[in-house]
């Protein structure tokens, strides 16, 4: 589905990743985890075509993407949620959908939304409210369900458990290993919550420094706890 192959990246002058190379297959749930300031959320920026590929390739299901500007490719299927940028709190939630789908047809864009209404009934009941009145819990529920609206096939999540309760973060964790399940679309998720993502993905990768320093199975992290200390050192 995605292949990221020695890739290159940074800000203007400024390297950032270094020779990264990371697989996401069809339907996996994928955890890119490591300390701040690794590179994580230049990966996906880089993925989803806001700064460009300095060296190496980007593939969607075999095509490079690399030069593709961000609505390009939504059009192929790769969605975005970045960190910290949850919803428009002056909005409603239909328009926060709304902005989801235009990048679609306008009848095909009502259509998803509606079945986004369906998939998640706490946005149905307050379609109509502002955005920025739903707790931190529904309002990633939102930020979800917009990045679903053009129906992807890779789903980018940067910290989706950012300001969530505690609490909460399992129920948006598990609502996230749901979708991947029903809607058949690949996750691509960096997180700091590692614990709780690690119930839910199939593989994780970790960075340091810009280059992957750990590549394995949740299993192996859940089981060696110095380890999982380790990558974040
Ligand atoms: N817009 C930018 N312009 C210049 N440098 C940037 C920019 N965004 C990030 N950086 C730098 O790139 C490096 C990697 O940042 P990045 O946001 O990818 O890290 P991260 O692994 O996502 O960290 P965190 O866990 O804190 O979110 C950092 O040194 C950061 O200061
Ligand atoms: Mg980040």
């Amino acid at each position: 589905m995605l292949a990221i192959k020695e890739l290159e990246t940074g800000y203007g002058k400024k390297q950032v990743v270094f020779g990264l190379s990371l697989d996401v297959r069809e339907g996996e749930i994928v955890t890119l985890i490591g300390p701040n300031g690794a590179g994580k959320s230049t990966v996906l920026k880089a993925v989803c075509g806001l700064i460009p590929v300095w060296k190496g390739q980007i593939r969607l299901n075999g095509t490079p993407t690399n030069g593709s500007t961000p609505a390009q490719n939504v059009a192929r299927g790769i969605t975005f949620a970045p960190q910290g940028n949850r919803v428009f709190a002056d909005l409603t939630v239909m328009e926060n959908l709304e902005i989801g789908g235009y990048p679609l047809p306008r009848r095909e864009a009502k259509e998803r939304i509606a079945h986004m209404l369906e998939l998640f009934p706490v946005l149905k009941e307050r379609a109509r409210q502002d955005a920025g009145r739903l707790s931190g819990g529904e309002q990633q529920m939102l930020a979800l369900a917009r990045a679903l609206v053009p129906k992807p096939k890779l789903l980018m999540l940067d910290e989706p458990s950012l300001g969530l309760a505690p609490n909460l973060v399992a129920t948006v964790f598990k609502r996230i290993a749901d979708i991947s399940r029903d809607a058949g679309v690949a996750i691509l998720i960096v997180e700091q919550k590692v614990r709780q993502v690690l119930d839910i993905c199939h593989r994780v990768y970790s960075m340091k420094l810009g280059k992957i320093a750990f590549e394995g199975q949740p299993e192996e992290l859940k089981e060696d706890k110095a380890k999982l200390k380790d990558l974040f050192l």
